[in-house]
């Protein structure tokens, strides 16, 4: 796809992977309404010079208002991005895990969903226009520390495939993100030390978006191992090793814990 002249809308754009795609899309020319719902960060991401809109995936009035505005104001919006998530751990021993896992499907899954349905008709109405969608490496191969979220990436995977055969025809095409883990924040390198750098990921991602016809996956050379585990015959031995983290599980959960008492937690 051509990314120096497109209108682009990243919902869950206020930090990380996606404030990060925001920076190189408008690097490259377009222009980038940043959605999200800590609308505290908006005045520094105006002075950076993006559009801003409060959004919040899991309200279905949220998002009708802010498909509302976008549209209001750059009628020739041409490209989505589901960028949204969160990311939770959680021990299915205590049911108390289920709260988190609602939390996971509303966002990343039925978020994903809510914001794709808000935009499709007027993409389809222009003809023409991108849907990219984020899932992850983990909806591949799955991180048993992360149950829900390894199902809420493999809906969007599923979800992503449908959306593209009944879109066929439309001029609306999809694309699915499909990000290995990547240090979005320095101390995210402490406790994965093979996260992607953010910079280099993002440059690996805008090189694939840029290519014609648009890959249906956005696939960096990171993610390849989960993508492609079941295929090349690995993925029995990778989940064995991947399940070795849930030692780490106890530790996982407190952190969680005391970013949600946070009261910048998000
Ligand atoms: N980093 C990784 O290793 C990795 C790997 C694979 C996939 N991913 C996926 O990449 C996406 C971005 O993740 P990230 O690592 O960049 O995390 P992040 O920095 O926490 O970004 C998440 C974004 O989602 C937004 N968000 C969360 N809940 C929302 C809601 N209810 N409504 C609207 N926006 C919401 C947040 O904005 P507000 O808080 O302002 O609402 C934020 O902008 C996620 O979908 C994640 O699952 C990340």
């Amino acid at each position: 796809m051509d990314i120096t002249n497109r209108t682009v809308f990243i919902a869950g754009a206020t930090s990380g992977i996606g404030l990060e795609l925001a920076c190189r899309f408008a690097a490259a020319g377009s222009t980038v309404i940043v959605g999200g719902r800590r609308t505290d960060l908006f005045d520094k991401l105006e002075a950076e010079g993006f559009g801003t809109v409060p959004i919040d995936v899991t309200d279905q009035d949220s998002v009708d208002r802010a498909r509302d505005t976008i549209l209001r104001g750059h009628p020739d919006l041409d490209t989505i991005v589901t960028m949204s998530g969160v990311m939770i751990p959680e021990d299915l021993r205590d049911p108390a895990h289920f709260g988190d896992a609602a939390k996971t499907i509303d966002t990343n899954l039925l978020g994903t969903i809510r914001v794709i349905d808000a935009f499709t008709p007027h993409l389809i109405g222009r003809g023409a226009g991108t849907i990219v969608t984020v899932s992850s490496g983990i909806g591949f191969l799955p991180f048993p520390v992360m149950p829900t979220y390894a199902a809420s990436k493999a809906g969007v995977h599923a979800y992503s495939e449908a959306l593209r055969a009944q879109l066929d025809g439309t001029g609306v095409e999809v694309s699915e993100l499909v990000p290995p883990a990547v240090a979005t924040a320095p101390e995210h390198k402490q406790h994965n030390p093979h996260a992607l750098d953010l910079a280099e990921f993002a440059t690996e991602v805008m090189d694939l978006l840029r290519t014609e016809p648009t890959p249906h996956e956005i696939l960096v050379k990171g993610v390849m191992m989960h993508r492609w585990a079941e295929r090349d015959g690995t993925y029995d031995e990778l989940v064995a090793a991947r399940t070795q983290a849930l030692a780490m599980l106890p530790s996982l959960l407190a952190m969680a814990r005391s970013d949600y008492r946070n009261p910048a937690s998000r």
